[in-house]
């Protein structure tokens, strides 16, 4: 079971007391939730879709997720945001890190390359050379099917498909994912016959892992897609059961909860700490999910991510002893050898050595071992710091419990945010800068705007 251990959170914060008082804030911000009658309820179809939708998506991608792996070994997936954040910290967690060195041995499926979340030259520019040792494919992601980045990186790709294997083939090559009804994407994709997978209109982007967004690039490298969903559908019933009100048994309610709590107790500043490379893009996710929902009305809990132990010799000196306005929850596995498909599940150990370097104490031990020591180490520094410290367990990581935790947060996100009285289904503040972007770029319609940003900017 998911464990969400918040004994070191009472060490520092007497927590236990606020959170008896806030449950039925949470309950009902959970009905509200579940319901739809909370705020822009006209997004929160993300709630229920993985208990039977995204398991029709499942059967709809099965064909293209075969031809795809039949003509290609590399898929570009093109988006930004809610778009690509979840595809990849997926992938990353659950497939070989080192795969694109020897993927021959290891296995066959295409490695993932990812654009469109940026508009840096020196990137796009390496992608495109390193396009020319694989048979690639697109996958362009965009519910609105305007946003400037992944329209500019497609427009550079397809050119570069264009050019090498003529439009015919490559309009094979080419697959979008966008608006069931609308936008220029969907638009594209009809007047070029490019198959083309619905994101429901109810689903905003950093809630949208479980829909043809991250399901179809995840099917293609080899994820095993269903035990995603099996995951995301059983922490479903964990989270919205009408008899599952306790905190104790119901992480999503409890994880909301402490959040709130510690952000009104002036720790300002939430930190996720994985214990893994492999788990940073969970960190971007998990990142972009809470920041763009809970920052709201200039409130809102920043949150960060600290990538153990690598950041204990740079940010652990802040941990410890910087200002105390932040607080950190941990993703930590507890069975290490389930690391990742593909990965061969191998123990490591310590050898005995000749080397004379001081660790001949640990000789003989399992790596994990000592990733465990580190851990309680970190956990209990951190506790004698001042730091509430918060651990998500996760039995292991794979498909089914990722797809588990995943749900959770984004349940949690909704539920703390209602609680809150905030909207966490909106993102406003993003397209301020989406449209300074257009203005100055000169897009058709934002004349006056430019004309008023240019004029600030001289001044
Ligand atoms: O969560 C969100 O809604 C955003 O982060 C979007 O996913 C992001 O801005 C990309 O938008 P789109 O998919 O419309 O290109």
């Amino acid at each position: 079971r998911l464990v969400l251990d918040w004994t070191k959170v009472h060490d520092v914060f007497p927590i236990e007391k606020h959170l008896a008082n806030e449950t039925s804030n949470l309950i009902s911000a959970k009905k509200s939730l579940v319901s739809g009658k909370g705020k822009s309820p006209e997004f929160t179809g993300w709630v229920d879709y993985v208990k039977e939708e995204a398991q029709s998506v499942l059967h709809s991608i099965k064909k293209q997720v075969e031809t795809i792996c039949n003509h290609s070994d590399a898929v570009v997936v093109v988006g930004i945001g809610g778009s690509l954040l979840g595809t990849k910290a997926v992938y990353e967690a659950l497939t070989h890190s080192f795969a694109i060195v020897n993927q021959e041995s290891l296995h066959r499926r295409p490695v993932l390359f990812w654009a469109g979340h940026h508009i840096a030259l020196d990137e796009l520019s390496e992608l495109l050379d390193a396009l020319d040792s694989y048979s690639p494919s697109l996958i362009v992601v965009s519910k609105s099917g305007g946003t400037t980045e992944p329209a500019l990186a497609f427009r550079i790709l397809k050119k570069y498909l264009d050019d090498r294997f003529g439009t015919e083939e490559a309009s094979h090559r080419i697959f979008a994912i966008t608006d069931p009804n609308d936008g220029t994407l969907l638009k594209i994709a009809k007047e070029n016959n490019y198959p083309h997978f619905p994101i429901p209109k109810n689903i905003g982007g950093r809630y949208s892992i479980f829909t043809p967004v991250g399901l179809l690039p995840l099917a293609i490298s080899g994820v095993n897609v269903t035990e995603f969903v099996a995951g995301a559908e059983q922490a479903f019933y964990d989270s919205t059961s009408e008899k599952n009100h306790s905190l104790e048994t119901n992480p999503a309610l409890c994880y909301a909860g402490i959040r709130n709590i510690l952000y009104a107790n002036k720790y300002k500043i939430e930190s996720l700490c994985t214990w893994s490379p492999k788990a940073k893009g969970i960190a971007e996710w998990w990142k972009q999910l809470f920041g763009e929902s809970d920052g709201k009305e200039n409130s809102g809990l920043f949150p960060a991510s600290a990538n153990f132990t690598t950041d204990l010799h740079s940010l652990g000196q802040y941990f410890q002893d910087g200002e105390r306005h932040l607080f950190a929850t941990h993703l930590k596995v507890a069975d290490e050898y389930s690391l990742a498909k593909g990965s061969l599940k191998r123990k490591i150990k310590i050898p005995n050595c000749s080397l004379n370097d001081g660790f001949d104490f640990l000789t003989g031990q399992e790596l994990s071992h000592v990733q465990n020591e580190a851990q309680q180490g970190t956990f209990l520094a951190h506790s004698d710091g001042k730091v509430p410290t918060l651990i998500w367990e996760l039995p292991e990581m794979n498909a089914w419990w990722l797809g588990y935790w995943m749900y959770i947060n984004m349940f949690a996100c909704g539920v703390g945010g209602y609680a809150r009285g905030i909207n966490p289904f909106d993102q406003p503040g993003v397209e301020d800068y989406k449209n300074n972007m257009f203005a100055l770029m000169g897009k058709p319609g934002h004349a006056d705007k430019a004309a008023q940003i240019r004029s600030r900017l001289s001044s």
